[in-house]
């Protein structure tokens, strides 16, 4: 009987190599980045209680009715879901351990995030993201420091074809009162909404401006402008937001129909956008959450942030002429007859104690066939262990990139002549011309 073979789970993805390896050139440049603002790790479990995401991102809203991968554990009953983005996460945790004690504090994340979306080019079940939160800070400075952030990581990676959209929620009872004229212009054009926006008005009237059905578009157009309804303190941090980003030469769009998919939000909110990836431009999206601490039972305190989603980032990287770095290797180390595997091991631990990286052939063969794995290995140099190199404790060494003679090396001088060749300067000072 034949039996299937199993595979991956729809929208979630493996990242093989050479893909993994820009992962990770990413993955480092975004670790020296935060450190250069000062943002601090935090890392948070995949898992959470399902009741934070519904209290953190609201029960109306797309992620929370739709797309969480929510279940009972079997074990103990408890509600679970795998976490759909980190915010929430980072301020139950700055919330149990008491991390605001002694004053505010930049963090940062990174890992997989899932929802259950219909999966696209650049939309997974399982993505990544890279999240940054600044906790504790009220001020309009922040809110620019998140977004100069950004804008700096773009330019180390050399991403261009990027544009800036922001927007202000406003404050609850600004947002109130522009809740109010929503309710009041859609119930006057009821017989316009769609089957999605009908069930959001009573519930949640700001999502209706989110709906991506293009019937509905002029109907939004014309709705009343939450913008219109901040009061003076508001406006004030937003324009003192829009001032130190246009200080900084970083060039934006108001939108004011950018309210964001998750309820937390107020005041300040910031979308990173590019053409360049079709249907899924939104390579980073973030804002300021006030309220979001005593909604989640800890005690009040500001806070802004955004997350980067890495897909979306890297596909954009590489559009831009981002490539993974070649993996560098710099011994391939050919060992036969009896006894070789030993002296082969020792040998490479004490070249890669000097350093160097180092395949050890595995699987046997004939040198022929171990050469020949050397040479597709990429590594600049073949070590070479045979029967008479062990007999006399030396071990051959053969340039594999460059110009140059083999040569039979005593194994003390083995780094020695490695490390000759590796600088071109093999022909110099007759180190490794023994034999
Ligand atoms: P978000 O807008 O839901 O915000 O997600 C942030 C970014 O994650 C998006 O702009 C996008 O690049 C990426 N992303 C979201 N869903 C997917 C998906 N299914 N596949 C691929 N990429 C995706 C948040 O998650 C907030 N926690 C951001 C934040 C942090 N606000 C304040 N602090």
């Amino acid at each position: 009987m034949s039996q299937k073979g199993i595979r991956g789970v729809r929208g979630m993805n493996d990242i093989l190599p050479p893909e993994s390896l820009l992962w990770n050139e990413f993955e480092s440049l975004v670790h020296s980045w935060a450190a250069a603002y000062g943002y601090r790790p935090l890392r948070t479990p995949i898992v959470e209680q399902t009741a934070l995401f519904k209290r953190a991102i609201g029960e109306v809203t797309d992620i929370v009715e739709k797309e969480m991968y929510a279940f009972e554990d079997a074990l103990n009953g408890e509600h679970l879901t795998l976490r759909p983005e980190g915010t929430a996460g980072c301020v139950r945790a700055a919330i149990e351990h008491n991390l605001l004690h002694q004053g505010p504090k930049r963090l940062y994340y990174w890992g997989p995030m899932f929802r259950h979306e219909r999966p696209q080019k650049g939309r997974y079940r399982q993505f990544h993201q890279i999240g940054v939160e600044a906790l504790g800070f009220a001020d309009p400075e922040i809110d620019a420091e998140l977004i100069v952030m950004g804008a700096r990581l773009w330019d180390d990676l050399g991403i261009t074809d990027v544009r800036l959209e922001i927007n202000s929620l406003g404050d609850p009872e600004e947002r109130a009162a522009h809740r109010e004229a929503l309710v009041a212009y859609f119930t006057a054009h009821q017989d316009e909404l769609d089957e999605d926006s009908r069930r959001r008005l009573s519930r949640n009237p700001l999502r209706i401006l989110d709906s991506k059905n293009p019937a509905m578009q002029p109907l939004i157009e014309e709705a009343p402008r939450l913008l219109d309804y901040l009061g003076a303190e508001t406006r004030a941090h937003f324009d003192a937001v829009l001032a130190l980003i246009e200080a900084a030469g970083i060039p934006y769009r108001i939108n004011p129909r950018l309210v964001r998919g998750l309820d937390y939000y107020n005041r300040t909110v910031f979308e990173w956008v590019t053409p360049k990836l079709g249907a899924q431009g939104t390579i980073c999206a973030g804002g300021r959450y006030d309220g979001l601490f005593a909604q989640l039972g800890g005690k009040p305190a500001p806070a802004a942030g955004f997350a980067l989603g890495v897909e979306r980032v890297l596909a954009l990287w590489e559009a831009c002429g981002g490539e993974p770095p070649q993996p560098e290797l710099d011994v391939y180390l050919v060992h036969q007859g009896e006894g070789s595997a030993p002296a082969a091991f020792r040998l490479a631990e004490a070249l890669r104690s000097s350093g160097f990286s180092v395949i050890v052939h595995a699987g046997g063969g004939s040198f022929k066939s171990q050469m020949k794995r050397a040479d597709a290995s990429g590594a600049e140099v073949a070590v070479i262990l045979g029967e008479s190199e062990l007999a006399s404790e030396t071990a051959t060494v053969k340039p594999l990139r460059r110009p140059g003679a083999q040569r039979q090396v005593p194994w003390t001088q083995l780094e020695e002549v490695v490390a000759h060749i590796q600088l071109g300067s093999e022909e110099s000072d007759g180190v490794g011309t023994l034999a």
